[in-house]
């Protein structure tokens, strides 16, 4: 039996060699990208700092495939539309970084993008109660949001469990995304509590083959429930 059917597996960008990134960008859609998941932080809402528009601008011509942008930015409405402008497909806020989440998510509406809300690991569902119905995807954290490489924080696994009975008892179709230390030996786990996408930044630009990087991680998507691996 299969538990995800069509994982959707998106690189991070934030693992790939900056100085090559229109090729890297190539190099992973031929590998087998589904997504490519474009990180943006602003060193206010999280400790580091990496690229905004025009960079995401500068690399729309390497593929068609869905630019899924992840802003880990306060006040994220106000740049919402350069964002879409430069050639994001979806657009995922933090509720942790606006004031007003409803609101937010209707300016990711308006600008046509697919709407995305993201929650740190520590930060509870319930905060998506009244919002759940407008969104196309929600990104669970699965590390602190900043930085590439870091580990696996299995505590979330329940919430996208959770998470996952909160949009069936809704009968929804709301994609959920897995984010942070996701590679062959986590991403069973994360599958199997109900995610269907899959971000990954070292585990694919951080080896010498992205294809069979790729392949790794769908047929971890894919573990029957059987065959259980540990995080
Ligand atoms: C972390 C970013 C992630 C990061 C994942 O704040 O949102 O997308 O690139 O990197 P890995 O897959 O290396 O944990
Ligand atoms: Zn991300």
């Amino acid at each position: 039996m299969f538990i995800v059917s069509h994982p959707i597996i998106a690189p991070s960008i934030l693992a790939a060699d900056f100085g090559h990134l229109y090729r890297q960008v190539q190099d992973v859609v031929d590998a087998g990208a589904d997504w490519i998941h474009l990180d943006v932080m602003d060193a206010h809402f999280v400790p580091n700092l990496t690229f905004g528009p025009p960079i995401i601008k500068a690399i729309r011509g390497a593929t068609d495939r869905l630019f899924d942008t992840h802003l880990m930015i306060e006040n994220p409405d106000r740049w919402v539309d350069a964002y879409r402008q430069a050639g994001s497909d979806s657009i995922t806020i933090h509720a942790e970084a606006t004031r007003h989440l409803h609101r937010s998510v209707q300016v990711i509406r308006d600008s046509g993008a697919r709407v995305g809300v993201s929650l740190n690991p520590h930060t509870p569902l319930n905060v998506l109660e009244y919002v759940l119905d407008e969104l196309d995807l929600v990104l669970l954290m699965t590390v602190n949001p900043g930085f590439g490489g870091q580990s696996f924080i299995k505590s979330v696994v329940p919430k996208i469990t959770a998470l996952k009975s909160m949009i069936d008892a809704r009968g929804l179709s709301v994609d959920i995304q897995v984010d942070g230390g996701i590679k062959p030996t986590t991403i069973g786990a994360a599958a199997r509590a109900g995610a269907n996408v899959f971000v990954a930044g070292s585990a694919i630009f951080g080896t010498s083959n992205y294809a069979k990087a790729i392949t790794e991680l769908r047929a971890g998507a894919q573990l029957d429930a059987s065959a259980r691996t540990t995080v």
